[in-house]
């Protein structure tokens, strides 16, 4: 009964028959599970499958036996039920051969009825009760590879065991030679059943896990606007402390095609210094930003109506001193202001900043008797600070005026004192555009974390063309059985 479990072995040919994948593009948001982040995973699941496992029933066992003195007894075990097992230490270990979780001296709690009959010369005795059996020194295991299948991960157990070291059986009831007949025709029978029934139930759990992986959306809506493309690229990554998992990253219409296409060869991302104190690591490119802006440009959704400026802006008599002849052709008249990005905005991630180059046109317009009238338009090339903050699971931001530069594109009312013109558009870049720009990013976007997770002590810095978030998660519905699966895939 004392054979080692061998799970471990075969694996290796398996994996190795895996790792050759075709196309090796990065994903612009990649998630680094650490050790910590595998613990809590590790945990998690274990929870979640003892919750869901148990009580767990078996089939009825019967057997006829010969007992000394009395002959032969024809014995049945009936309503067999593991009602509760304890999984005081366990372990993940991550690699080449893929994903191997070992929990090691458990206990299990069964509770079962016993029956008897036998003929005695000419009458029939039968009796029943009920018994409890204590497994002992259990030892359950599986090794699970996850690779890329056409851009959803696919979940592959490649070996699992269970394995019982030890059992005791407590017989309520009946004679000495009953408890005697009982353990000696069953203990390997149930021992073989509580085997049997846990190996089959992790091929169960690892279904409903994979199912679970792979009805993970491709899309991460986002607004009426924008969806994040959540497409999984490349096999996970896997180290002997971290998984690393790349998604697509880029943003896209929340109801077209691709905005953008970038392909390069994927590198390995390294937990940085700090990041192996959290559990997980979650890093964007700036592409991740870049591809958000241009589809709010492409979708023309930058232009904005100038409000909420002083109201002597409002009129052309408040741009007498500026543009003296637009006061002269539209003497006290209201006007319009209006701001037009004219390229999707530059986004480049330094360390500690993100810089911003906006391109835009204030267009000058005169409301003469119920005609707009398009009088001048000033160009700007807006230079801007952003900082990314974390609010609950969404990455949000907020951005600063550096400086701005502003050059008169066209006029139809003469020349502008442009040293006026700037502070006049300063102030409605301050009082206008930043606070409305900070109203948007203030609300930022979900980071891609499966169902049920939230980041806890997130940090964030700013390295090398990426933002990183550096976080510890904490799980909400614990107790919930029915989100069983999805626990497994920390990020993505
Ligand atoms: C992980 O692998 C590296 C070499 O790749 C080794 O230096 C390190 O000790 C290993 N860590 C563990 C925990 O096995
Ligand atoms: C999402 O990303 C995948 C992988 O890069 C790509 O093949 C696919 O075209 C993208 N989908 C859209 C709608 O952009």
């Amino acid at each position: 009964m004392e054979k080692p479990i061998c799970f471990i072995v075969f694996s290796f040919l398996l994996v190795s028959a895996n790792t050759h994948v075709e196309s090796h593009q990065e994903g612009w948001i990649s998630g680094v599970i650490s050790k910590k982040g595998l613990d809590f995973s590790k945990d998690l699941l274990i929870e979640k499958a003892v919750s869901s496992m148990f009580p767990l029933h078996l089939p009825d066992i019967e057997k006829s036996v010969k007992i000394p003195l009395i002959g032969k007894v024809h014995l049945g075990l009936s309503d067999i039920v593991i009602y509760s097992v304890d999984f005081p230490s366990s372990s993940v270990e991550t690699g080449d051969s893929g994903i191997v979780l070992v929990a090691s001296g458990a206990t299990a709690n069964l509770r079962m009825k016993w029956k008897y009959s036998y003929k005695n010369w000419v009458i029939t005795i039968s009796d029943h009760g009920t018994a409890t059996v204590k497994v002992l020194g259990m030892e359950v295991g599986l090794n699970a590879a996850i690779i890329n299948e056409e851009g959803t991960l696919k979940l592959l157990l490649l070996d699992h065991g269970c394995h019982v070291k030890d059992i005791s059986i407590d017989v309520d009831g009946g004679a000495s030679w009953l408890y005697q007949g009982i353990v000696d025709a069953f203990q390997g029978k149930i021992v073989s059943a509580v085997e049997e029934a846990i190996t089959k139930n992790i091929q169960k759990g690892i279904i409903t896990l994979d199912s679970k992986l792979q009805s993970i959306p491709k899309e991460l809506q986002v607004n009426s606007v924008v969806a994040l493309n959540v497409t999984f690229m490349d096999d996970p990554l896997l180290t002997n402390s971290s998984v690393e998992i790349d998604i697509n990253g880029l943003f896209k219409g929340a109801d077209e095609i691709s905005v953008s296409n970038y392909y390069c060869k994927r590198s390995q991302n390294f937990l940085t210094g700090n990041g192996l104190a959290k559990m997980v690591e979650i890093s964007l490119h700036e592409k991740v930003f870049e591809s958000a802006a241009s589809v709010y440009f492409n979708g023309d959704y930058m232009h904005w109506t100038v409000d909420e400026i002083p109201d002597s802006l409002m009129n052309t008599d408040g741009w007498r001193y500026i543009i003296p002849q637009l006061y002269q052709k539209y003497p006290d008249d209201d006007m319009n202001l209006r701001l037009t990005v004219t390229s999707p905005p530059i986004i480049q991630i330094a360390d500690h900043d993100i810089d911003t180059t906006i391109y835009a046109d204030l267009i000058f317009e005169v409301l003469n008797s119920d005609e707009v009238v398009p009088v001048a338009c000033v160009s700007l090339v807006i230079k801007a600070s952003c900082s990314a903050e974390i609010h609950r699971n969404n990455l949000a931001g907020s951005i600063r005026l550096i400086d701005f530069k502003a050059s008169l594109a066209w006029s139809n009312v003469g020349d502008l004192h442009m040293q006026l013109v700037q502070a006049a558009i300063s102030t409605i870049l301050k009082t206008f555009f930043m606070p409305y720009l900070n109203l948007h990013l203030r609300e930022g976007f979900p980071l891609p974390l499966p169902h049920g997770f939230t980041l806890q002590d997130a940090e964030i810095i700013q390295l090398d063309s990426r933002v990183i978030v550096h976080s510890d998660l904490s799980y909400a519905n614990r107790y919930d059985p029915s989100q069983l699966g999805t626990n497994l895939l920390v990020t993505a």
